[in-house]
């Protein structure tokens, strides 16, 4: 039975990620910081989903925590990090760029190092980060969280390219999502939005796969690549 850790399985696409795994007869923990919702979810798997509550920006448990899972599972084949916040902040308010930060940047990056890491140990893993199209390009009225997924997205690439340096077993995925129907795709002007389900479905394809990056959905490719090729001048005026 192969093993998987979700990181943000408390809603979203973190737990219709989750739910997908267990149907396909994974093992899965997920965590999450809203304890009810991680005892709803044990509960509603008839207590087949291990939960372990953890606060990402909580830098200096995240460690033990961790460890903690791959301690009850064994060998865990697949880590997804999904946890993440994002906030529309045109005002640049430093206490909400702040904690987009310390969400998306600090807590993902420490989880990252710590994964990869332990992967080495183990001799093979697959981890997967849930970054965005929203990597591509500044975004006014969500500086904070543009930058934050950009730097996830550079961070995988840096990763894969460590462990083919190192010729390890190690794969990573980075997932791009344009918007998926959950309690984070907010504001106005939203378009393509997928169902969560559907997201699921595509991402454990694009796993099953190996993809290096994986667009959900595939028509967000076409918006990735009209994103890079803008000249500043338009993206300026949007
Ligand atoms: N929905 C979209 O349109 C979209 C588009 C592109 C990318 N994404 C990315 O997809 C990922 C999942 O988002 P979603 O749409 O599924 O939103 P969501 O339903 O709000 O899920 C976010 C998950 O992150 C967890 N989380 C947030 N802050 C955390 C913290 N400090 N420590 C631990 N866990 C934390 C939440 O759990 P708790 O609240 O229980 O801690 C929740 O499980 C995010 O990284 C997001 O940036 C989403």
């Amino acid at each position: 039975m192969k093993k998987a850790i979700i990181i943000g399985g408390t809603s979203g696409i973190g737990r219709a990620l989750a739910e997908k795994l267990l149907e396909n007869d994974w093992k899965v923990a997920i965590t999450g910081r809203r304890v009810e919702l991680l005892d709803e979810i044990k509960v509603k798997s008839n207590n087949k989903m291990i939960t372990l509550a953890h606060d990402v920006t909580e830098i200096d448990n995240s460690d033990s925590k961790l460890n903690s899972l791959f301690e009850q599972l064994g060998v865990v084949d697949l880590v997804v990090v999904s946890s993440g916040i994002s906030e529309l902040n045109g005002k640049l308010d430093w206490d909400i760029e702040n904690k987009v930060i310390q969400t998306n940047v600090n807590g993902v990056a420490k989880i990252y190092g710590f994964v990869f890491q332990k992967f080495i140990e183990q001799g093979h893993g697959h981890l997967v980060g849930i970054s965005s199209l929203a990597a591509l390009r500044g975004n006014r009225m969500c500086a904070s969280y543009s930058a934050s997924k950009a730097f996830q997205a550079n961070y995988l690439e840096a990763m894969r390219c460590i462990a083919k340096r190192k010729r390890v077993n190690i794969k990573v995925t980075d997932i791009q999502p344009g918007f998926v129907n959950t309690p984070m795709a907010k504001g106005e002007g939203l378009f393509w939005i997928v169902p969560v389900k559907k997201a699921a479905d595509q991402i454990f394809t694009g796993i099953q796969k190996e993809k290096r990056k994986v667009y959900i959905s595939k028509r967000w490719r076409l918006i990735a690549w009209v994103m890079r090729v803008m000249p500043s001048w338009v993206l300026e005026k949007l």
